[in-house]
């Protein structure tokens, strides 16, 4: 979906579907270097890391295996909550694995912090997390970010993935919420 189909939903287009590519085969070519040699295990974050993962996966220039979990740290809400449910387990054993953690976004960093070192604990050669996105400003824990697309204002995002009551993940890029749409 484009941006002009719900024009009226947003205060702002922040990062447009060509500035996202171009950030993910940056990225791609960074990783690619990186794991020169090694096996790779990409962990999707549902539901918002699939158009992350979709797009990064293709712009790379390797095998790769991916691997899908669901956690829950928010309600329907837009302020995170700090409590971290499993929802959907990985398929994968991680014994041995360099496992690259594919996140739409870090907010507080609560989700993350603790996904990796949930991963971690099963005894993985390695876990690093690639997020599209991340707002410096809304921090609460450290996260160490290997690859990191873009850093954003604190505010709530939408599209490329990222959802408001399940809506706008269809959007190709990603903008600002208008508030009237959720107060
Ligand atoms: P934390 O705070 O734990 O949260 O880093 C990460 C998860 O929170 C969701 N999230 C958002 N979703 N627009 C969204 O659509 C946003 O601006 C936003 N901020 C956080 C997201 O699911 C992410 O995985
Ligand atoms: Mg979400």
């Amino acid at each position: 979906m484009e941006f002009e189909h719900v024009e009226g939903d947003l205060a702002k287009t922040l990062i447009t579907e060509d500035e996202l590519h171009a950030k993910l085969d940056e990225l791609a070519r960074q990783i690619e270097s990186d794991y020169q040699g090694k096996d790779l295990l990409l962990v999707g974050v549902l539901r918002g890391a699939v158009m992350v993962m979709a797009d990064l996966a293709r712009a790379l220039n390797r095998h790769i295996e991916m691997d899908w979990m669901a956690v829950s740290s928010y309600g329907s809400g837009t302020v995170s909550s700090g409590v971290v449910r499993i929802l959907k387990d990985l398929d994968s054993d991680l014994t041995g694995r360099n496992v690259l953690i594919v996140e739409d976004i870090i907010d507080s960093g609560l989700t993350l912090s603790w996904l990796k070192a949930n991963l971690e604990s099963r005894g993985a050669a390695s876990v690093e997390i690639c997020t599209m996105l991340r707002k410096p400003d809304a921090l609460k824990v450290e996260v160490d970010v290997k690859y990191c697309g873009f850093d954003i204002p604190n505010e709530f995002v939408i599209g490329y993935g990222l959802d408001y009551a399940e809506q706008y993940r269809n959007m190709r890029g990603i903008g600002v919420l208008a508030p009237h749409v959720y107060q």
